[in-house]
């Protein structure tokens, strides 16, 4: 066997096959085939969603079977609920989302089957109930009560109604639906591939989508939307944007919403993204964020050459929309689950075991020392 070769974070590195979605050569992302522009402008998130888990757009029947089946499992038991009621509100919401991944197992009384056809009637459930958690943890956070989902609104509908109890206008339904539908899949990002590693020993869905939470949650991935929105508050005002940046560029910062594993040229969900925030900004009187950001773009671009990645716009996207930055990156859970569920199933139906080697760096080999003879720590 020849010797294994170190890439470091796996960079380059094809580590398994799928169906599910490509970033074909890092330029642009399709999910089971279709361009990714083509399903924000054109699909529902639940087409997307569906699409995801079942590998196909569904047909007017079966996307009415998909979203009834969505409404049935959406509200919470009411052991859910307590639950919730238990975790101190303090609670950082993306741990809390981790907890409750989990905690929904419990309620799940298919939980430990793992064919393909309970881990896809499993997907479905929990892909319906986590948005319905995320708001109801939100509004006791806020100290006021749940708001439970409407069974005649839309998957992004309801997840502002739930949020907020206000009926969301067509532009905040239409902003969320395409952020979901931008968030949803996108191959071996650091997350999915966390799903598919605890997969890989035959462990449940559940676990491995609270795993995939924890790894999400990380400031280098899912937990960058929130810290773009923390730099543009810092920045404050346009023309504080280039003083700012040159700055944090000369000390060598992480400027969070840029850069991207894959993507050098540019991540196409971000390019998708802009105009609509400028739109929202627009509407949302929001201008003076929307020239911040710009200015601080053409210079990380200018002198880093990074281009900015899905996160950047996104969270610009959430603030016009009026929503806590909290949220921000439980709400890429919330779409990222149907791509960690399709994962999942994948794994499972073609599986070996995820183990890959190492490159030892500790010391040479030496002779056992006994206690007496070990010298005291000073
Ligand atoms: C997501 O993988 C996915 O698909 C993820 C995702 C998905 O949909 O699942 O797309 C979602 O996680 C998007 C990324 C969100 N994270 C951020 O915005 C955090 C800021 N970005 C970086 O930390 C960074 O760009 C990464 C982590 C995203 C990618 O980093 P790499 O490929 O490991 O690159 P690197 O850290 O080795 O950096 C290479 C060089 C370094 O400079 P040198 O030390 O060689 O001089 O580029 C610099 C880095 O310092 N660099 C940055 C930078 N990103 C890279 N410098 C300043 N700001 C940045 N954001």
């Amino acid at each position: 066997m020849s010797e294994p070769v170190y890439h470091p974070g796996l960079e380059g590195v094809v580590a398994g096959e799928t169906a599910i979605s490509t970033i074909a050569g890092g330029t642009g992302l399709g999910y089971r085939g279709y361009a990714i522009e083509d399903l924000a402008r054109e699909a529902s998130f639940e087409e997307v969603a569906y699409l995801i888990l079942h590998g196909e757009l569904p047909a007017t029947d079966a996307l009415k079977d998909f979203c009834r089946r969505l409404a049935a499992a959406a509200p919470l038991q009411s052991e859910v609920l307590q639950f919730i009621r238990s975790v101190p509100r303090s609670t950082p919401i993306m741990d809390f989302m981790r907890t409750a991944a989990s905690a929904l197992a419990h309620f799940d009384s298919e939980a430990a089957d793992t064919s393909s056809e309970a881990q896809l009637r499993k997907a479905e459930r929990l892909f319906a109930q986590l948005p319905t958690v995320l708001a109801a943890q939100r509004r006791i956070q806020q100290g006021k009560e749940p708001v439970a989902p409407d069974p005649q609104k839309s998957f992004a509908a309801n997840m502002l109604w739930m949020l907020r109890r206000e009926d969301p206008s067509p532009q905040l339904e239409q902003a969320m639906d395409v952020s979901l539908t931008l968030y949803a899949e996108h191959e071996f990002n650091a997350s999915t591939f966390t799903a598919r590693v605890i997969t890989s020993t035959l462990s449940d869905l559940h676990s491995s989508v609270a795993g995939a939470i924890g790894a999400l949650k990380g400031p280098l991935h899912g937990g960058a939307n929130e810290r773009v929105m923390e730099v543009l508050q810092e920045v404050g005002s346009a023309e504080n944007a280039e003083p700012w940046i040159r700055q944090a560029l000369a000390e060598k910062r992480r400027i969070m919403g840029f850069g991207h594993r894959v993507y050098k040229e540019g991540d196409p969900r971000a390019r998708f993204l802009k105009p609509l925030c400028q739109e929202l900004a627009a509407e949302t009187g929001h201008e003076e964020m929307e020239n911040m950001a710009e200015v601080i773009e053409r210079i990380v671009v200018e002198e880093k050459g990074l281009p900015p990645n899905l996160d950047w716009p996104s969270a610009r996207l959430y603030h016009y929309m009026g929503l806590d930055v909290a949220v921000y990156t439980p709400l890429f859970v919330v779409s990222r689950v149907t791509g960690w569920a399709a994962h999942v199933i994948e794994q499972m139906d073609n599986n070996r075991l995820i183990r890959p080697r190492s490159r030892y760096i500790g010391p040479e080999p030496r002779a056992w020392v006994p206690l007496a003879d070990r010298p005291c720590s000073t």
